[in-house]
Parts: structure tokens; sequence; C-alpha cells
């Protein structure tokens, strides 16, 4: 079984965090946001896979990989609005999802504040940088059917 393992998958332009808009996403990069994740799922005693696509078909792919897992972590970038894709390979895998943003994106451009993904999504958590990850597997991790 899987039910032990966390998804943290990474859509378009997140390969260049550090880099990108640093005034926007700060200047952590992806690996550091990987290491913080691995850090803490180990603390709920879970294993991570972490991921990163630019390509949208690839995300949709890796969705569908985590048949089985205890939930994704999905930072779907720009994806996130644009997607039915991604909306339905989410609905397909039938796998708790969180939707993570490092911004708050309902702080930005109107075109951010609509969201293809939340509808079927666990829930939503959004503009706390990248402990926006480490709180989507905190939120997988207590509410994981085995929790008290
Ligand atoms: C993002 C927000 C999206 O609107 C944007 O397209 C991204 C990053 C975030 O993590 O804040 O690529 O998902």
């Amino acid at each position: 079984m899987s039910d032990h393992v966390v998804h943290v998958l990474n859509g378009p332009n997140l390969n260049l965090l550090g880099t990108r808009e640093p005034g926007v996403y700060g200047t952590t990069t992806l690996a550091d946001i990987e290491a913080l994740c691995r850090n803490a799922a180990a603390t709920h005693g879970l294993d991570v896979v972490f991921r990163q696509t630019n390509h949208e078909g690839e995300l949709v792919e890796q969705i569908h990989a985590a048949r089985g897992a205890l939930g994704i972590v999905l930072n779907a970038g720009a994806y996130t609005h644009t997607s039915v894709a991604l909306r339905d390979a989410i609905g397909a895998a039938g796998v708790p999802t969180v939707e993570v943003h490092l911004s708050n994106v309902f702080a930005r451009e109107a075109f951010r504040h609509h969201s293809y993904l939340s509808p079927v999504a666990r829930g939503v958590i959004c503009g706390f940088g990248p402990q926006s990850y480490v709180l989507g597997i905190a939120a997988l991790a207590a509410t994981r059917p085995d929790a008290a």
C-alpha cells in the first residue's frame, strides 16, 4: 500500500523558483521546498514523491500515478486557472488533493482568482510561501482516515 505516501506535484515554471519573480515568490528554490516537504512528512511518518513538470498532460499522468496514495499536494501553477483536464484528473484519481499556492492568489490579478481545481480539491492553502506546502502535508496527515 502507498497510503503513507504524499505526492507533491508542481506545475509550470516552478522549476525556476529562486530566481523567478523573487518579489512575488521569494528566493526559496524548488529543491529547498522539496527538503521542507520531506522533513514535514517525516514528522508525520509519511514519505514523499516530489515531482515538477512544465507539461499539462504529464501533470495529468502524475495525478493518475498518485492513485492509492494518502493524498496529493498540488501546486499546478498557471494551469490552476485554465485546466479542465487537471480538474478531471483529480476527480478521476479519487485521491484527496490539497491545492496550494505560494502567493495569495486572491491578492493578485483577477484571472488568478478563479481555480478550476478548488471545487474538486479537499481544501486550498495559499499565501504562506513555502509553508503552504508544509501546511498542505499537515492537513493531509491530520485528516488521514486512521487519524484520531
Ligand atoms: C502560483 C500562483 C499561480 O497563479 C501562478 O501561475 C504560479 C504560481 C503560486 O504558487 O503562487 O505559477 O501557483
